[in-house]
Formats: C-alpha cells, structure tokens, sequence
C-alpha cells in the first residue's frame, strides 16, 4: 500500500469553521479494513469501497429528500491510492445540489493511519442520486439553501457537471464514431495475448442482503461485482494482481430486484503499455425473461511491481468484429481519459493558458471555461477599489493573481441582456478594443470559438489577437445566473501571425442576474494575464475610469437594443422566432 502521506486539504470538504455550521445533508462513515475487506495482497477491495461509497451517499440523498432514492449514476472515479488492513477508511457524502428529482452527492474518501495520525485523499465522486417515483407520479425535491461560500460554489459547479453527464453518453458515442473512422486497421503484434482468454462471465443472485428496504439492488452492490469480474479479466491478461486506477462515468440504466440474476461479463478490449482497459456489461433476468441492461463500464488498471512502478503488460489481439471495435474504441477512450485528467483535474489558477481545442476535448475545456467563472462568482472576499455612478469596480488579489469585477445595472430585461452579450461579433459596437471579432466556428448551441483582434495602442506597434472559447449558459433554475465564459485556446487553423502578437485570456465573462422583469445586474469578470495588467491598473488605482467609460458604452448598446432581436444568431434564437426578424 502507498505510504504518501498527503494532508487532507481538498477545498470541496474543507471544514466550514462558520460558527461550527454542519451541513444538514452530511453523513460520515467510518470503517477499519479487515483481511474480509481485502484481496490477498492485504489491499481494500475497491468494489468494497464502492458499496460502503454507495451507502454513505444514498443515506445522505435520502436525508435530504425524506424518501427512498437510487444510484442514477457516477461520474469518473480516479483512485489516488490503495488502502491497506489495519487502516481507516472515512467517507463524507453531502447533497450538492437538488434539481427536480434528482441529487447531486459530492462524496470524498481519506485513509487514516491510527498509529502515525496521518489522513490521505483516495478518491473525491459525484453521484446522482434519484428520489423513488410515488404512486403520483415524479417527485419534487425540495431545494438545497447553500449556507457558505464553499456550499455556494459546489451548488453552481453542480449544475454545469450535470449538463455534461447527462450529455455525456451521447458525445462519447459521437466521439468513438468519428476518432474510430481515423484510427485504421488494428496494430498486429506478435505473442499478444488473444483477448478471448481474458474474457469471464459470472452469474450472481440477488438476495435479500444485497438490497435496500424497497427490494432492489444496492447500486454499490452492482459496481462490486462488476469489480470483481474486471479484476478476474485483468490478471487473466498480466498473469499477476492489477490494481484498479480509474473507472469511467457509469449510469444505471434500469433497476434490478431480489430474484434477479444479474450475468456479469467483461473482456480486456485493449491493453497499453503501462495500462489495460476493461470492459464490463451487467444484465438481469427472472425466469425465461429476456435479459435487462443494467449497466456497462470501463475500468482502467495497472500492475505495479514491488516497487510500485508500473509493469509492461503484454499486448492484446482483439477478437473479429466486436473485438476489433472495441479495440479501437478503447485508443479513443484513452485519449478523452487525458484530455479530461489534463484539463479538468488543474486547480483554477494553475489550468495552462490555451490549451489546444479540438472536439474530443470540447466538453472538458466548455466545462473548465464555465466553472472557472463560477468560482470567481462565488467569492466573497472581493474588495471594492472604485465606484462611479453605480458602476462598481472590485478586486480580489490572491496567490499572486489579480482578477477584477465591474458591476452595473441596466433597465434591461436579462434575457435580451444575455443574448445581446452572447454574440461577440457585436461587442464591437460598445468595446474599443473589440475592432474585429470573426466567428470561427459554432460549436454547438452554447459553445463558439472566435478569433478577436484589438488595435495597436502605439504607432509602429503590433495590435494583439485573441481565439476565444466562448461558452454560454441559460439559467437552471432562478437561482443561477445567465453567464458567458470566456477563455483562450489555440487552434491549428489559425495560429498567431505576424502582425499580431498573440494574447491569452485565463478566464473572463459575464454573469446575468435578473433583478425583476425589467432590471438586469451585470457583473463582468477578468482574470489578469500580464498583457491586460497595465490597462487595468490605473483604474484600479483610481486614475483613469476607462472601466466606467466602457461600461457605460455597454449599457446605451444593450438599452438601445432593448427590443432587438435581429442579431442572434439562430442558436441562440428563443424558439419561435424566424430567421426573418
Ligand atoms: N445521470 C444523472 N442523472 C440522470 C441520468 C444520468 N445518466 N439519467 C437520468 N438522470 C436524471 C434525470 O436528469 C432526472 O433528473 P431531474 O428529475 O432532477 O430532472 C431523473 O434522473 C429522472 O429522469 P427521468 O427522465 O424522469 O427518468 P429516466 O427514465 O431517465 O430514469 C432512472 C432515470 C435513474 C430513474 C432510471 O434509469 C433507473 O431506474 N435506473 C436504475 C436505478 C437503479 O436501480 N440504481 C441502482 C440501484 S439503487
Ligand atoms: P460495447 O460493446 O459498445 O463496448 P457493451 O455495453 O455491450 O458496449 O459492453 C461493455 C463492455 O463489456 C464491452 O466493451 C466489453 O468489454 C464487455 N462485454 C460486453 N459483452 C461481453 C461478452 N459477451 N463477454 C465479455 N465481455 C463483454
């Protein structure tokens, strides 16, 4: 087992010392690892781990909801560490979010050495959960009130992390369609293993022990046994005991009961240098029924050798049709798998400037852009620099980062507001140092890439470019905001050139509240990157007001095109509207 010991100090659970506050939707559990926890290497079984995973989040889903509630699904799962006998395991789930009838639960798991007082991180899951129906139908949860600044900024990450899960099935079949097309003809080496030797099925009865109080199947039940069949594939391919890294976003796609037999199966679909995928399906039966889909999923392993050190495992050759597929599937899952490591596991302030865009990473970057401004919104601690006819200008200065907020009303109702921001084509019309924007692709209906070009601020000298990830948001529900994100990436169809020099925007945008029907707060954010410094801090310094002399641009362009809707590109049309008006 791994001796790091990192301290415990991940943000999302860090104790909130507001008065000894205690969020009502908190459960804890506590476990010592026994040897009937663990494989025979002396390391907790992570099917296990996902049961005891499961409980803690489902007691408190249903907490907050006051009714039975069921594993919907859970997002990627990477495993930090093993855990060995004799240590304590300490799981902390919480409701993030309610939606209507479904809830986001955040759930961290650290080991705790009793003899060295030391704690280390193992893994950090979202699940969904989902409210029983009733006989009358969906039901309605109530809302989660967050109480502090950390409550606050995992209630709105929530609903960005939602609107990529429930998207997410969908893109990752878009994906492997299109990445497979490229990949070609499988790579033929000699002495691969034939996969077919690692294939196994398992057939397993569900008894009552395996099930909550309304009969069906515990949901960390399920991923244990899928574990375990995984794990069997696995040594059946390295000839030695896998250790299990990651598992993709899994979703349960229809409940199984008492009675079920649940048939596991699961093959190696491809095997790396260093890592293995493999694949595992789950389907139910009673009697002569047809077999049910419970779930599939894609779990990651490695063989370490006694000095923890990855091992080369052998290559595999896939078996025709299916295998094949799978097999290629499996390249193209790897590289989403570093795609969204790289860009989604960076702290805000450290996620590198202009990461190259392309459509396998989309999803990830669209995620990064938004929740970055998120975070920003959620701050409390922004301090106000200058202030001129209700134009505010605000600062937050923290670990050598300055980032800025100006906020202003306008008699303009949010929705317009937003739409009229959303374009950046039109900010031309109120922003200076907009003097070309070119949209260069539309990504989806929230998404654009543009490229942007400000003037030369000195004779002779280069005016600067930007390509920007644009990324635009409706409100989930009243309690959000509308919000565009912005951010840089780069491009291989447009690389810098000559006669610019090419800027980088770390994270900016806005954010849209609608005060009534007809008055907006708008808040614009701006992470400095060395290049917008010195513009900003004069009037930081209270120098110059360019911030105000902009801001009020922005207002007479949105008052003035208060009833306009001509500009909005169809995307971003509200329904009903024709291409006419
Ligand atoms: N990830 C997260 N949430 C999901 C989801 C997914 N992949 N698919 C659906 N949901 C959410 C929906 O967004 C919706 O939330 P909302 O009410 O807050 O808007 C909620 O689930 C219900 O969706 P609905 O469209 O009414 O139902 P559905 O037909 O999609 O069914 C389940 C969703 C989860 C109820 C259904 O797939 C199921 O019964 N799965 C098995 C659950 C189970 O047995 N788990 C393990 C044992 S506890
Ligand atoms: P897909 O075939 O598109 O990957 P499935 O949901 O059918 O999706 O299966 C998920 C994974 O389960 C497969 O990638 C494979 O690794 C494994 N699997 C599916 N069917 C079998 C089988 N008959 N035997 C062994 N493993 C299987």
């Amino acid at each position: 087992m791994s001796e790091v010991k990192d301290v415990v100090e991940d943000p999302l659970f860090a104790q909130e010392s507001e008065e000894g506050y205690r969020n009502p939707t908190e459960v804890k559990m506590s476990q010592i690892v026994l040897p009937c926890h663990a494989n025979h290497r002396g390391e907790l079984s992570v099917g296990q781990l996902l049961k005891w995973m499961d409980s803690t989040a489902c007691l408190s889903a249903e907490r907050h909801a006051g009714c039975s509630c069921m594993t919907a699904s859970v997002d990627d799962i990477h495993f930090e560490h093993t855990i060995g006998v004799g240590k304590v395991v300490n799981i902390i789930a919480k409701v993030n979010r309610a939606f209507t009838s479904s809830m986001e639960v955040g759930i961290l798991v650290t080991c705790e050495d009793l003899y060295t007082d030391s704690q280390w991180n193992v893994c950090h899951a979202f699940a969904t959960f989902v409210a029983r129906r009733t006989e009358a139908g969906k039901v309605q949860l109530k809302q989660m009130i967050p109480r502090t600044q950390t409550e606050q900024m995992e209630y709105s990450l929530a609903a960005e992390r939602r609107r990529m899960r429930l998207i997410h099935a969908e893109i990752i079949t878009d994906l492997l369609s299109s990445s497979t097309a490229q990949l070609g003809e499988c790579q033929e080496y000699q002495d691969a293993v034939p996969a077919e030797q690692t294939r196994v099925e398992s057939v397993e009865l569900v008894l009552p022990p395996h099930a909550n109080h309304q009969v069906s199947t515990f949901g960390g039940q399920i991923m244990a046994w899928m574990e375990n069949v995984a794990t069997i594939a696995a040594s059946r391919l390295s000839k030695a005991h896998p250790t299990l890294r990651s598992i993709d976003m899994f979703h349960f796609r229809g409940p199984s009961h008492i009675g079920d037999r649940l048939v596991l199966k699961a093959i190696v679909n491809n095997a790396f240098k260093h890592s293995m995928e493999v694949g595992v399906c789950a389907e139910a039966y009673q009697g002569r029924e047809p077999l049910r889909h419970i779930n599939s999923a894609f779990m990651t392993f490695e063989v370490l050798d006694s000095d923890r050190k990855p091992r080369t495992l052998p290559r595999i050759r896939p078996e025709p049709v299916d295998g094949k597929r799978r097999y290629q599937e499996a390249i193209a899952r790897k590289k989403i798998r570093l795609d969204r490591k790289y860009i989604m596991s960076c702290k805000q302030t450290e996620v590198p400037l202009s990461v190259p865009w392309d459509p396998s990473n989309q999803i990830y970057l669209s995620y990064n852009n938004v929740s970055a401004l998120k975070l920003m919104d959620t701050r409390n601690n922004w301090v106000l620099a200058t202030e001129k006819n209700k134009v505010r200008l605000y600062t937050l200065e923290e670990n050598c980062v300055l980032c800025i907020k100006v906020e202003t009303h306008v008699n303009v109702p949010a929705e317009q507001t937003f739409h009229l921001l959303s374009d950046l084509r039109r900010r031309k019309e109120w922003d200076q140092h907009y003097k070309e924007c070119e949209m260069i692709n539309e990504v989806d209906e929230e998404d654009a890439l543009y490229r942007v070009a400000t003037p030369r601020v000195s004779k002779g000298g280069k005016g600067t470019d930007f390509i920007l990830l644009a990324s635009r948001r409706k409100p989930c529900d009243t309690s959000d905001p509308y919000l565009i994100a912005l951010r840089s990436v780069t491009l291989p169809t447009h690389p810098p050139t000559e006669n610019f020099t090419r800027g980088e925007v770390l994270c900016a945008g806005f954010t849209i509240w609608e005060e009534c029907s007809t008055v907006t707060k708008i808040t614009y954010y701006n992470q400095a990157t060395p290049g917008v410094l010195p513009y900003i801090t004069t009037d930081i310094a209270g120098l110059s007001s360019s911030f105000y002399s902009a801001f009020s641009a922005c207002s007479h362009f949105l008052e003035a095109n208060k009833d306009s809707r001509d500009a909005l590109s169809p995307s971003l049309r509200p329904p009903g509207l024709g291409s006419s008006l």
